[in-house]
């Protein structure tokens, strides 16, 4: 792999697809595939894959195409997803609990260590057998369980306090569900969910049709 330069966004967003695919293949057995064939299957022209590939030193090879196992185990070192990640998760309401219930994310090595709540009806309750606790614990919980993620699950108003909290404890990467853009400092990763604009594309694309 070529030492990484100042790779795009757009070209990081595609990189976990990229996997998803190689993902299946690897599932039925494929082991090599065209950048031809591969491009049909995902939907982007072999060049714009190449050029992708190129950012990492290209995996393929002319005339063979790419191997699928080591094409995945490529990309899966480019997003890190050879380690465990630790995580939180602030509020325990339906999106947190959702989150919380949902088991793949502990299996691909992302794991929730603990739930936040500031309601003292659920702190002390459990969800998918991890504990709910006071948000007065979070940044000591935090620091002291070296804690990488944190998952902002609250109301909107109260989304930037609790960047801000996981910012001070050390938390290397925010994952907000909350509708509002949170700020944090350029050491910290960020990743702004927003379900709805999704949804909002999707009704336009709904209504071109109808043009
Ligand atoms: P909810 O009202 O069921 O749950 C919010 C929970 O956060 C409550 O239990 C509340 O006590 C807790 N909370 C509030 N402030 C807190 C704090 N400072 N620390 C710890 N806990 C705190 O809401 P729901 O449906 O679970 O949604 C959660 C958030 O996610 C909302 O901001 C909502 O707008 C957003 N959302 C975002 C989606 C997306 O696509 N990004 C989709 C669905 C919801």
């Amino acid at each position: 792999m070529k030492k990484e330069t100042k790779i795009s966004h757009a070209v990081i967003r595609r990189m976990p697809r990229y996997r998803r695919y190689l993902n299946d293949l690897q599932k039925k057995g494929v082991s090599k595939i065209s950048s031809s064939e591969f491009s049909r299957l995902i939907g982007y022209t072999a060049s714009q894959i190449r050029q992708d590939f190129n950012n990492f030193g290209g995996f393929g090879q002319q005339g063979y195409g790419y191997n699928v196992t080591a094409l995945h185990n490529e990309i899966s070192l480019i997003l890190g997803l050879d380690k465990e990640y630790k995580m939180v998760v602030i509020g325990a309401g339906n999106l947190g609990q959702a989150i919380v219930n949902y088991t793949y994310y502990y299996k691909s090595g992302f794991v929730v260590k603990g739930i936040f709540e500031i309601n003292p009806e659920l702190i002390g309750k459990k969800i998918n057998g991890i504990e709910i606790f006071d948000y007065a614990y979070l940044e000591e919980y935090v620091r002291k369980n070296k804690i990488d993620i944190g998952i902002i699950c609250t109301t909107k108003d109260n989304a930037q306090e609790a960047t801000d909290k996981l910012s001070d404890a050390g938390i290397k990467g925010i994952w907000n569900f909350a509708p509002v853009d949170v700020g944090v400092s350029e050491k910290i990763a960020i990743n702004n969910v927003h379900l709805s604009d999704s949804l909002h594309s999707l009704a336009y694309y709904i209504n071109r049709r109808n043009d």
